[in-house]
Formats: C-alpha cells, structure tokens, sequence
C-alpha cells in the first residue's frame, strides 16, 4: 500500500464546530430593499452579470477562495461559519449572496458524524455503474442531494467520473468503470439528480487522476485522441447529461501542466469546447499559480488562498490578471449558485429521513451486485430445503466493508468492528458498515443452522464447511483514497481461505466486496460468485436478497476482471521518487510550490479497460459487461437503420421462467481507415421481462459515439465505411452481428 499524503491525513484533525446556518445570507431582500437580481424569471447569466457589477474587488476575490482547512492552507478565523464540510467560501451578504457550504458526497454524504449526524452510505459509485439503470443513478444522486440539504450544505464534491485506466488506482470505487459512455451516463444521471435538489453539483478530477501515488507531482502523458475519445468524453456526457455547475480540477499534470493550470483542459475543451457555464474549483492544494492559472481557466482556489487572496488582488493591480478574467471567474460562481437554485431555495436543516435512505441504498445495491458465476444452479439457495450454511470471512458477522478517504461515510454508531459508540472514523481507517451478512443470512433461513467462522484460521473456516451443506465467503479488498493497491489479489491470505473452503464443501459461493477487480485463482473451484462492491448501508440485506432469490441479479460489470496481473497495459501503478513523497507529506508550503513531475505514460492510448484486452487478445476472467441472472436471455433478429443517428433493433426473450432485467449491450466496430480498437460500446437498453416473455428494443446510436477524435481539425468526425454492430449480453458474448454503410 501506498503511505499516507500527509495533508489529507491531517483534514480528520480539523473538525469543524456548526455555529452559523447559512439561512440569513439567503434572504432575497437586505435591508428592506430587494435585489433586482433577486428576480427569479431572470436568467442566471443576467442575474450573475447584474452581482458582478455591484462587487468591490475584495468581494470578487472573498468569492474566488475558500477559508482554509488545517494542513492544507492557511486557515482564516471565519472558517469557524463552515457547516463542517471540506469546504466553506464566505458569501457576500451586502448583494445577498450566500456562502458556499461543501460536503464531499461520493456515494454518501461524508463525515457526518463530526457534528453529531447522519447520512446514508449508499453502494460505492462503481457498484452503481454496475446496475447501468439511469433511473437507479438519478435516485442516488437525488438521495445525495437531499441528504446534503438536510445537513445544511448546498454544494456537493461527489461526481468522480475519472475512467479506470489503472484498476489499481486507490479509487477506482468512487469513479464508474471504464468505459466512458457508461461512466459518463451514469455520473451524469446521478449529478442531474443530485442538482435537482437544488445543490451545486461537481464532477472530478478533471482530468486523468488515475493514480494515487504522487499525485501532485506526476505527470501524464496522452495523446490527445485519446484523452478526447475516453478519459475527456467521460467527463463531456456526464455534464451534457447533468449540466453539474461546477468542475473539479485535478491534482496531477497533463501533458506537462497541472490540471488546474491546463489551458487547454480548462478553457480550450472544458470551457469553450463543451460550452461549460459553471466555475472550475481545484481539488484540495491543486492549485499552483495565480497569472498562469487564472489565464488557464481556473476560477476558484480550495481549500484556501495560497494563490487566490492578497496574490491575486495584487496581481490585479498590478495588471498582471486583467478584471475581465477575474470578473469572468466570480460570474461562473454566481452563474453556479443561481442556475443550481441555492439562492432561491436554500438548504433548510432538517434531520435525515434514515429509513427512506435504507430503502434506497438497499434497492440500488440490489441492482448493483453482479453474479459472476453459478454452476449448477447453485444459486438461489431455497430457505425451505438449505438445513446448515457456513457463513465465514472478516467480520462477515458484524459489517461490509466501505471505501475510505475523503468518499468515507461515518457508519451509524461507529465502525462496526470496534465498540459500540467507540472508533469513529479515521482518515484511510478500514471502516466496516454495521449492516451484517451472518444476521442477514439468519434472517432469510430461519430453520437453518447458520455458522459463523471469521475465517481467520483457514484450516478452522475448512473445518466447518465440511459440516455444512453450503458454504458462504465473504472477502474484501479495501481501498481509498491516498493510495493505490498493489495488486489486485486479495490482501490477507483470503485466496488461500477460499481454496481451503472451497476444497471442502463442493457448494461454495463467493461474496466480494471490493472497489474493483481481483484476480480469482480460486474461481474454478467455487460454484458461485457474486460482486456486491462496497455495498452500502443495508448491503448485507441485499446480499441476503440475491442469495435466497427474493431479488435476480441484473447488473453487469463496468470494468473488466482480468485474468492475471501480468495481462494490465502497466505492470505496475509508476512510483514517484522518494524525494516526491517525502515532500508530499511534508505539507502545503512544498506541493503548492509544485514538485519535480515524474512520468506515467498512457502508451496504451485508445485501448482503456476492455478494448486493451479486445485488442491484445488477452483472455479475461470475466469481460466487461458481464454479469449473469437466475433466468436466461436470447437475442434475435438485428436490423440496424443507418442515418444521423443509426437505430439498432433487435428482439429480446427471457427463456427461462423468472421475470428478470437483461441489459442489452451494443458496441460498434469502426472501419479500418478509423484505427480504432476492434470495438466501443455505443449503447445499451436495460429491459425488463417476465419468464418467457419477449419485446423488440430499439436503441439510438448517437453519431458522436461512432466518431473519431480528428486532433488537426479539432473536431469530432464520422470516418465513411463499413460499421458492423454488435449486439449481446457483454462485450464477449455478441450473438448479433449486422454492418451498414455510414457516412
Ligand atoms: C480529494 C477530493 C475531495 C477534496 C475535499 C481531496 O483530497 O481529492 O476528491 O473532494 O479532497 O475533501
């Protein structure tokens, strides 16, 4: 494992005490008098160019910055009116506007317990990709939003959408797969549910944050048909899709310069490209400049103002950053807060509706546990025949594990492997849900003899599988942010515990928790596996759902499960030198200076994630898409109707007797004049059916996502040729095949 960023470990330290709402900053009459910007019918843009107007110079630069957080910047007394967030921006309240209160929220609004609250844990970000059902992702987003808004924030730090070029990235559970149209879609569904409560949504780490270890130093080498056709594209659809009003900026550089001062990221693509209205804020001490970054396209500095304070101003006056620019800046800020409504309706404090929360996580991490494997029907168990289960692996009597770092949500009442009411969370702390499989298990088989056995000696764990008719183990893989995994095998013996298990009882199935893929060396001797991700506040119910059949698992994998490390594009996640991390936890004075960059390199180019393994004919252990149900699907009769946007229709049966989701996926292989990878995923239906029911399902291609990026021209382009679709259950079970002439 990576060691720790010395100036994240610090953030737990800062605990921020709630002494201000936000309310009196948000009334729209000051003073008995009524700002005409105040007028809602008025556009964002108008309302946001009439504030400008009124601003001192101080006000614009209060607006361009955050208050501090210790370990990170230098922390201004007025921090102390932060609602406990990782952020807090002072508004303005002569003009009425209010402050910025934000909350990182990845898959729950985080930390809440440092002020004596509650917020749901819902599956990690990549188990939801993993239902791709927009649907789902937008009652996620909306369940983020609202919570954010009981909590008394109006702006949430979730959104990660950075694709899974390294698996081994230590958050790779925060962002949604590999793919970029299913990564952009879902974030972007989530991040339009989020901002329909009226917060100010975000999408991060833009861009091409893929790797933990030296994070404010490496640099990224991509070309730039690549970064537009995978990483960038991910973040174009998700804000198309969800208009989030503001971007996150990354730590690292791109092609030489740090993200938060890329000019051709921020204003070239971002802004002018993509049309993007919102403010670019950096991640926490990613900024490194004034006159570069500001001309670069950088609006706001957090967590405070190395660069964007008394610099800034003095560089203004200075002539060295025109009050164009500036005003430029503070306008996508207040564009940010009118057209996400916190102005208009701002976030009252109200107390978290816990059961509705569980309800929800429950439902999405349902739609979100992909089954791997089921030989023999092993699955679904029946309650009314299974007389002894062995239920064995770490803590699986008492919790599921949960990603870490600035993504963590407090468990209510505390981690649940520690004492109750004792060991609150730590930053990069393994924290465990107390949301139990063993309880979960019992619950569903009340007439069975459920045992438990933490699996901490295998030979014991094998001891007691023997005497049981089935064996149920379940394994984790931790991860968080600050630092990335050093392989992708199960830490702590864990392969050797199911082998063990597995060599026992011929009816084992495998419950993972992990943020990503492993690699499975055990995969053949095990009858079942199922993927349920960090699973959220109610997961081991879920779990227990798939398991006695209450639910039939639809999801599919957003990334693929490789069959051997040694099959990754990079052998291993580039190490900075020592010197870097030595620095790097030394604190903010040395990284906001900016560190030597050492190099990674993105030789695989086009090819993220399945079109790698697609192009390198390496065998997976499970592709891309894949992920079987207790029924079965078949596919016929394809027609594709070229034109602007190609159709694709084709009919879809349920053969077996259950009633199930299948999600339909359809990829594209692009002529040879492209020079693309043999295929891309270029849509997908998620069809319900009952048991031998079928239904023709047309899917619209958008021409977009069979173009080429043409870096000369700078624009996206449809190569002519021969296209050949491909349609089927995941990207290496196409049954339908049928090619068109496009141009
Ligand atoms: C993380 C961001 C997070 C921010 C504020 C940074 O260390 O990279 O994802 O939003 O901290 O907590």
């Amino acid at each position: 494992m990576q060691s720790y960023i010395a100036h994240t470990f610090l953030r737990p330290i800062f605990i921020l005490i709630v002494t201000v709402s936000i309310l009196p900053f948000c009334t729209a009459q000051f003073g008995g008098k009524a700002h005409p910007w105040m007028n809602p019918s008025l556009s964002p843009d108008e309302r946001a160019s009439m504030v400008v107007k009124e601003m001192t110079l101080d006000e614009k630069i209060t607006l361009l910055h955050g208050t501090g957080q210790e370990g990170l910047s230098p922390v201004s007394p007025l921090a102390a009116q932060s609602n406990g967030g990782a952020g807090y921006v002072v508004g303005i309240p002569r003009l009425g506007i209010p402050g910025i209160q934000m909350s990182d929220a990845a898959y729950g609004v985080c930390v809440t317990s440092d002020n004596g609250r509650y917020s749901t844990a819902l599956p990690a970000n990549i188990g939801a990709a993993a239902s791709w059902d927009l649907d789902a992702a937008y009652e996620y987003g909306s369940l983020i939003g609202r919570e954010l808004r009981d909590l008394g924030f109006n702006m949430s730090l979730g959104g990660g959408v950075d694709l899974a070029r390294e698996p081994r990235n230590g958050r790779t559970f925060e962002y949604t797969g590999e793919d970029p149209l299913l990564a952009g879609k879902m974030v972007g569904a989530l991040m339009k549910g989020e901002q329909a409560q009226h917060v100010i949504g975000d999408l991060k780490h833009y861009a091409l944050n893929d790797q933990e270890s030296g994070r404010d130093a490496v640099n990224v080498n991509v070309d730039r048909r690549a970064a537009r056709e995978s990483d960038l594209l991910a973040f174009e659809i998700g804000l198309q899709d969800s208009h989030a009003a503001a971007v996150m900026c990354a730590y690292n550089r791109v092609n030489g310069d740090y993200a938060c001062e890329n000019k051709y990221l921020l204003n070239d693509v971002l802004k002018k490209d993509w049309n993007f209205k919102g403010f670019v804020l950096s991640d926490w001490g990613a900024a490194h400049s004034v006159a570069k970054a500001s001309a670069a396209g950088l609006d706001h500095e957090e967590p405070g103002w190395v660069f964007y304070g008394d610099d800034l101003r003095k560089a203004v006056k200075a002539g060295k950053v025109p009050m164009a620019e500036v005003d430029d800046h503070v306008h996508r800020i207040l564009w940010a807060m009118f057209a996400s409504g916190v102005i208009d309706d701002p976030p009252r404090k109200a107390v978290v509706d816990v059961v509705g929360g569980f309800e929800i996580a429950q439902q999405i991490a349902e739609q979100s546990t992909v089954l791997l494997k089921n030989d023999h029907a092993q699955l679904p168990l029946d309650a009314a025949k299974v007389r002894s289960i062995a239920v064995i692996g770490p803590h699986a009597d008492v919790g599921m594990i949960s990603g870490g770092g600035s993504a963590q949500v407090d468990p209510p009442g505390g981690n649940a492997i520690m004492p109750r009411g004792q060991g609150w969370p730590k930053w990069q702390e393994h924290i465990w849900f107390p949301t139990s499989p063993l309880k979960a298990i019992r619950a569903k088989a009340p007439a069975a003899n459920v045992q438990f056995d933490s699996g901490a000696n295998p030979a014991s764990a094998a001891a007691l599988a023997r005497t049981c008719e089935v064996a149920i183990v379940f394994v984790y893989q931790w991860e968080s942010e600050g630092m990335d995994l050093d392989s992708l095998s199960l830490p702590e013996q864990q392969d050797d515990l199911v082998a063990k298990v597995a060599a026992a009882n011929s009816h084992t199935i495998v419950v993972l928790e992990t943020g990503g893929p492993v690699i499975m060396p055990w995969a053949d001797q095990v009858s079942a596996i199922l993927e349920a991700w960090y699973a959220g506040s109610h997961g081991a119910e879920a779990v227990a759902n798939i398991l006695f059949g209450d639910v039939n698992p639809s999801a599919k994998l957003p990334i693929t499960f490789p069959k051997r490390e040694a099959d990754l594009p990079h052998r291993t996640v580039v190490q900075p030198p020592k010197a870097t991390t030595d620095a790097e936890n030394k604190g903010w004075q040395e990284t906001a200076a900016g560190l030597p960059a050492f190099q990674v390199t993105y030789d695989e180019g086009l090819k993220v994630g399945y079109k790698w393994y697609d192009a390198e004919n390496k065998p997976v252990l499970f592709p891309f898409g894949y992920g079987i149900s207790y029924t079965t699907y078949s596919y016929s009769d394809l027609t594709v109707t070229p034109g602007q946007n190609p159709h694709v229709s084709f009919t879809l049966s349920n053969t077996g007797n259950r009633p199930g989701a299948e999600i339909a996926e359809i990829y594209a292989s692009l002529p040879a004049a492209a020079a693309e990878p043999p295929k891309r995923l270029v849509g997908w239906s998620k069809v319900k059916l009952n048991g031998g029911e079928s239904k023709d399902v047309t899917v619209e291609v958008d021409q977009k996502y069979l173009s080429i990026f043409n870096v000369e021209k700078d624009r996206w382009q449809l190569v002519p040729g021969e296209y050949m679709f491909l349609v089927g259950s995941s990207a290496q079970d196409l049954p339908l095949k049928e090619t068109v002439s496009l141009k």
